[in-house]
């Protein structure tokens, strides 16, 4: 905390570097950084960094006051005991626990709605939903909201859902999607989304995984001008987990005639149920189920380096304090906002930033079904200035393809609505940040760069936008109650200006707290690595101001368009193919993705290689995980580049993949050194 430098307001409060100021003009790259404007700081919730190092200290030194404190705000039908927090980080001091406001008796969902409603916000507007065809759209009061939740929460627990079930949610963006998640919630059912982009084989292992009570889904949907069959992918993932053991008794499919008939859809007859023929005949009010604040809330499954995707934890009140307060503080949020997040609910960032975050503040949130490019390259500031949205969050590779776009699908559009952006999922590139400023922003919006991971529950790094001056590139600085460190390989810690492993030291209200079914791998992936701490799995250098640049993973996931995927699940897809002997897969720099899957693939003895099969190998994939997860580049390789014990040198597969032929190092260690050259000369083939 004392290495903190304070940087006093005002313009020129960082000497050395050249500032302009909100408002004013261009950002350009002479200039280092981006003040506030004395008007947009005289607004914001925390106005000078002066401000933000008070609170930062007292949520360091005294946690407990500081987030009791701000916990108070919500309803509790029981204060939490003497300990609001309890936790061992440290893997040599036993089992890693974290608690947050244990005995505390609350629900989520009940916080979202109930309380906002008795606070008099009935009629303000929870959701705009937009369709994904131009002037297919709806409204969701926060009263209408909170029918809707209690008729599918009834549903549920007419077919035998219970507290701690799971239930598995494979939606598109339509309304019904945060509808179900708050259901669940209300009736401590333990939801997990699974975005509606991956395949019937990843959506069966995570059924396989969890043993949902039920499954709920749509017939179809349109996204640009392409119909998903969302049902069909259902079936199959049902018939797949069947075989496997785990049997589904109901699969709940919601009628979005838009796209699919009813009498078109495929359909169980005694499992299957149309979400229109029963949940609109239950009651509109239904009991909370009251929870522990350490009672499950959701689990998500995410990519690792290793192994299956693993199903992190989220638990109740620690998060629902946390996902608020950060909301509340990075966006600078006022009542009078309209806010669009562009994530789907199926991520991390749509369960705490389109779903709980917003809705526990009472927020007015715009949905959107469909493509950012559908059916032009406007629709995002079509959407911006039809809602009058006035904070706008997003994600790098969106910005870096509406840019090469042009700028005219974006000057074509008023915008004068927005007043804050914000990026997630990727590190934003200084180039990007600036059109993201001045062409989106007119120069005229503050951009909170928010670092977090779907571990972490909400942001820990990110700037409050009327505090800090802003740094093209950087996420800035730590989130209330977050202690970043920055560690060697040996784990130690790193004090001022440094580069390595950013790792977090003790825990926050909105820390995951296991992964489901696996708490040793928990505490391997996570707090093994360097003990003592969480290890993010990003790597990440800290500037002499104090401001925290993320470099991106420094682990065997790769990061494409903001989505994460193991290079593990990558091969394991590919070797599936009787065809492919080996594969090892490494990510390389994409102008718009950040990041895309180059494979390395090694055939079948005497299987030559060729278009089809190329093709092929790239379907499989598709197949296995999802369109998203398609390899780029299939580079047939002879043999993979290995140590004598036998394990494939990736470093080098990286410097052939990215065509850094003159920077492969230390080649001497490999087993048979030609293998190298064999690979560059069938770069291109
Ligand atoms: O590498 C970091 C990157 O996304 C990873 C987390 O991915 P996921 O769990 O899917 O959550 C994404 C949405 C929170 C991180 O380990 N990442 C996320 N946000 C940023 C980022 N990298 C740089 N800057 C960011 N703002």
């Amino acid at each position: 905390l004392e290495s903190m430098k304070i940087l006093p307001s005002g313009a020129g409060c960082i000497p050395h570097l050249n500032a302009v100021i909100l408002g004013e003009s261009l950002a350009t790259e002479e200039n280092d950084y981006v003040l506030p404007s004395e008007q947009f700081a005289s607004q914001a919730n925390v106005q000078s960094p002066e401000q933000y190092l008070k609170m930062y200290k007292r949520s360091i030194e005294d946690p407990a006051g500081f987030w009791s404190e701000i916990a108070s705000e919500f309803y509790w039908k029981q204060k939490w005991g003497d300990q609001v927090c309890k936790e061992n980080f440290d893997v040599r001091k036993g089992n890693i626990n974290i608690e947050w406001f244990k005995g505390g008796i609350t629900n989520i969902c009940y916080n979202c709605l109930d309380r906002n409603v008795e606070a008099g916000l009935g009629d303000k507007v929870a959701f705009y939903w937009e369709g994904n065809e131009l002037g297919v759209d709806a409204t969701l009061t926060y009263t209408q909201l909170l029918h809707q939740v209690c008729q599918v929460a009834n549903y549920l627990k007419d077919i035998g859902v219970k507290k701690g079930d799971a239930v598995i949610i494979y939606l598109p963006m339509l309304m019904e999607l945060p509808i179900t998640m708050l259901a669940c919630a209300r009736i401590g059912a333990v939801h997990s989304v699974v975005f509606a982009g991956f395949s019937s084989e990843s959506l069966s292992q995570r059924i396989i995984d969890c043993k949902p009570k039920v499954v709920i889904t749509c017939n179809a949907v349109k996204r640009g001008s392409k119909v998903i069959y969302l049902k069909d992918i259902v079936d199959t993932a049902i018939k797949d987990s069947t075989q496997n053991g785990v049997s589904i008794d109901v699969c709940l499919a919601y009628d979005n005639a838009s796209a699919l008939k009813r009498e078109d859809t495929k359909w169980t007859e005694g499992r299957d149920i149309w979400w229109q023929d029963v949940v609109p005949r239950y009651p509109t009010t239904c009991p909370v189920e009251w929870l522990d604040a350490e009672d499950p809330l959701f689990l998500l499954y995410t990519s690792g380096s290793t192994g299956k995707p693993k199903g992190v934890v989220h638990t109740t009140g620690g998060y629902m304090v946390y996902t608020a307060t950060t909301f509340k503080y990075a966006f600078d949020y006022k009542p009078s906002d309209i806010y669009w997040c562009t994530a789907d609910c199926g991520w991390i960032t749509g369960h705490s930033y389109v779903t709980y975050g917003p809705i526990l503040n009472g927020a007015t949130v715009v949905l959107y079904e469909g493509a950012p490019n559908y059916p032009d390259a406007g629709r995002s500031w079509n959407i911006v200035d039809k809602y009058k949205v006035s904070i706008f969050y997003t994600a790098p590779t969106l910005v870096r393809s509406l840019m090469r776009d042009g700028d005219e699908h974006v000057t074509r559009y008023s915008r004068k609505s927005l007043r804050v952006l914000g990026s997630v999922g990727e590190p934003i590139n200084p180039s990007a940040w600036r059109w993201f400023y001045n062409v989106i922003g007119d120069s005229r919006c503050p951009i909170s760069d928010t670092w977090w991971q779907t571990e972490t529950g909400g942001f820990m790094i990110t700037p409050l936008p009327g505090a800090w001056p802003q740094k093209p590139g950087s996420a800035t600085c730590p989130f209330f109650g977050v202690q970043p460190v920055i560690v060697d390989e040996n784990g130690v810690e790193i004090e001022g200006e440094c580069s390595g492993y950013l790792c977090v030291k003790s825990s926050w209200p909105g820390a995951f707290r296991t992964l489901y079914g696996d708490h040793e791998r928990y505490e391997t992936t996570y707090f093994k690595p360097f003990a003592g701490y969480y290890f993010s799995g990003d790597g990440c250098s800290r500037d002499k101001d104090g401001y925290y640049w993320l470099t991106g993973r420094v682990d065997d996931v790769i990061n494409v368009s903001g989505h994460r995927i193991g290079t593990a699940e990558v091969e394991s897809a590919l070797v599936s193919h009787p065809k492919c002997a080996e594969a090892a897969v490494v990510g390389v720099e994409h102008e718009v993705k950040g990041q895309s899957i180059y494979a390395f693939v090694t055939l079948v003895d005497g299987v030559p290689y060729s278009e089809e099969l190329r093709k092929d190998l790239v379907l499989t994939v598709r197949k296995q995980i999802g369109a998203f997860a398609a390899p780029d580049k299939i580079h047939w390789a002879p043999g993979l580049p290995k140590t004598r014990s036998g394990k494939i040198m990736r470093r080098i597969l990286r410097k052939i993949a990215s065509r850094q032929l003159d920077e492969l190092g230390d080649t001497s260690t490999l087993a048979e050194p030609n293998v190298v050259n064999q690979l560059i000369e069938l770069a291109d083939s």
